[in-house]
C-alpha cells in the first residue's frame, strides 16, 4: 500500500492519510462573516473525496483583520452556529478538521473594515493596548473553535499577515519590546500561543502556517530565520508546522506559482497591462516548491509533524518526499478546487496527477468578487 494512505496523528488527532487540503480562502462567507450554505458544501466534498483533514479557509479573529467582505468570521459567538454545522460535515465522513486563525494585518481590507489597516510598523502602527487585545482576539477565538467541536486551530502566520508581520525583519521595525530582535519579533506569536495553551482542550492539535521565504523587497523571513522560529515553536510544544511562501501583497506568484492571469486581472486592473504581462512567464510552477525550504527547517523541529504546501502535483513525487521523510503530509489548495475528490481518484488509481494547471484564475477571483472556484475556462 503506498504511504500515501497510511495513518499519522498530529499531536492529538489521528488523519485517516496523508492528505491535507490546505486553508483556502473562497469569498462564500456572508457579509456578516458566517459560514454559509455554499461553505458547507465546498467542505462536503472535499471530506467526501477522502481528504484526512482539512484546514478551513483563514477566518478573521478581530473585525479590524478582515480582508474581504465574504471572508469567514470566527470573531464572536454568532459565528459558533455556523462553525458547527462546518465541523459536522467534515466529521460525518470521517474527516478531521483545523480552523485557521488570522489577522491580515496591513493587507486587511480599508473598505470593509472602515479603517486604515495596521501592522507593526507601518505608517499607521498598533498600538500596544491593541497588540494585546488581538492577542485576546486569537484566543477567544481559539475558544469558540473548541466550542465547535473541530479538531485543532491553525495560526495563519504566512503570506504578509500580521503574525508574519511581527515576525519579519522587513515588515516589523519596531524598536519596543515587539521589535528590534529575534526574540522580541517571536514575541506576538509566543504571546499567542501561551495565550491559546492555556486555554484550549488537550484533544485539539496546535498547528501553525510558517513563511520560510516573504519575498519582500528587502530581506524578511529566509530559511535561517524560519529555522529559528521553528525551533521556538517545538520549544513550546507546537503539533505541527506548515511551511509555505510568499506575500499577497508582495509576491502572490511566489505563494501560488504558475501562470499570472493576466486577463483575468485586467478586468479589474485595466491600466497594470505591461506590468502583468512582464511578469507572466516567470513563476513556472515546479514540484513541490517549498519542499526544498521544509528538508531544511525540519531537523529544527523536533515536538511535531512538519509539512510543506505549494505545487504537489504528481503522485509519484509525493510518495517519494513522505517515504524520504521530506514531508510528513501532502499538503495542497488549488488541486481541491480543481478536483475535491482528487484523493479518491489517487487512492483508486485513477490519475497519476493532480488536474490543476495552476493557471491562477480561482486567486483572481478575489479582485473580482466572485466566489472561488476553479475558472479554468475563464470568469
Ligand atoms: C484561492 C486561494 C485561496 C487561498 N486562501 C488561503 C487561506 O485562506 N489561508 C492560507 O493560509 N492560504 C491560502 N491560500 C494559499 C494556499 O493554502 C497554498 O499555500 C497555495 O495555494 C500553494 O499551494 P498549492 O500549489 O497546492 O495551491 C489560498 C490560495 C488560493 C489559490
Amino acid at each position: 500500500m503506498s504511504i500515501l494512505f497510511t495513518e499519522q496523528n498530529i499531536g492529538p488527532i489521528k488523519i485517516k492519510n496523508r492528505f491535507i487540503s490546505s486553508a483556502c480562502e473562497d469569498n462564500l462567507a456572508s457579509d456578516t462573516g458566517e459560514v454559509t450554505e455554499s461553505i458547507i458544501s465546498k467542505n462536503e466534498q472535499i471530506a467526501r473525496g477522502e481528504t484526512g483533514l482539512l484546514i478551513s479557509s483563514q477566518m478573521y479573529v478581530h473585525p479590524l483583520g478582515r480582508t474581504r467582505k465574504k471572508e469567514t468570521g470566527i470573531h464572536n459567538d454568532t459565528m459558533i452556529r455556523g462553525l458547527k454545522k462546518l465541523v459536522e460535515i467534515v466529521h460525518k465522513y470521517g474527516g478531521k478538521i483545523v480552523i485557521q486563525l488570522g489577522h491580515a494585518g496591513i493587507q486587511a481590507s480599508g473598505n470593509v473594515t472602515g479603517q486604515k489597516p495596521q501592522g507593526p510598523s507601518s505608517d499607521n502602527p498598533l498600538a500596544e493596548g491593541m497588540i494585546h487585545e488581538i492577542i485576546e482576539s486569537f484566543v477567544n477565538a481559539s475558544l469558540r473553535a473548541a466550542e465547535a467541536g473541530a479538531d485543532g486551530i491553525q495560526l495563519h502566520a504566512a503570506h504578509g499577515y500580521l503574525i508574519n508581520e511581527f515576525l519579519s525583519p522587513y515588515f516589523n521595525r519596531r524598536k519596543d519590546l515587539w521589535g528590534g530582535s529575534i526574540d522580541n519579533r517571536f514575541r506576538f506569536p509566543g504571546e499567542i500561543i501561551k495565550g491559546i495553551k492555556r486555554v484550549m482542550p488537550d484533544n485539539m492539535a496546535f498547528l501553525i502556517k510558517l513563511n520560510s521565504n516573504d519575498y519582500t523587497p528587502e530581506e524578511g523571513i529566509t530559511p535561517p530565520l524560519a529555522a529559528e522560529y521553528a525551533s521556538r515553536l517545538s520549544g513550546m510544544n507546537i503539533d505541527g508546522i506548515e511551511v509555505s511562501c510568499g506575500t499577497s501583497m508582495y509576491s502572490p506568484y511566489k505563494m501560488c506559482m504558475g501562470n499570472v492571469p493576466v486577463k483575468e486581472l485586467l478586468l479589474k486592473y485595466p491600466d497594470a497591462q505591461t506590468a502583468l504581462k512582464n511578469m507572466d512567464g516567470k513563476y513556472a510552477l515546479h514540484e513541490g516548491y517549498n519542499s526544498e525550504a521544509a528538508r531544511f527547517i525540519k531537523p529544527y523541529f523536533n515536538s511535531g509533524r512538519l509539512f510543506s504546501v505549494g505545487g504537489w502535483r504528481e503522485v509519484a513525487s509525493m510518495e517519494e518526499a513522505v517515504d524520504g521523510g521530506y514531508t510528513d503530509f501532502i499538503s495542497m489548495c488549488r488541486p481541491f478546487i480543481k478536483d475535491p475528490f482528487l484523493v479518491r481518484h489517487i487512492k483508486e488509481k485513477k490519475v497519476s496527477r493532480a488536474s490543476c494547471i495552476s493557471c491562477n484564475k480561482c486567486l483572481a477571483a478575489f479582485p473580482n468578487d466572485l466566489p472561488v472556484r476553479c475558472y479554468i475556462n475563464g470568469f
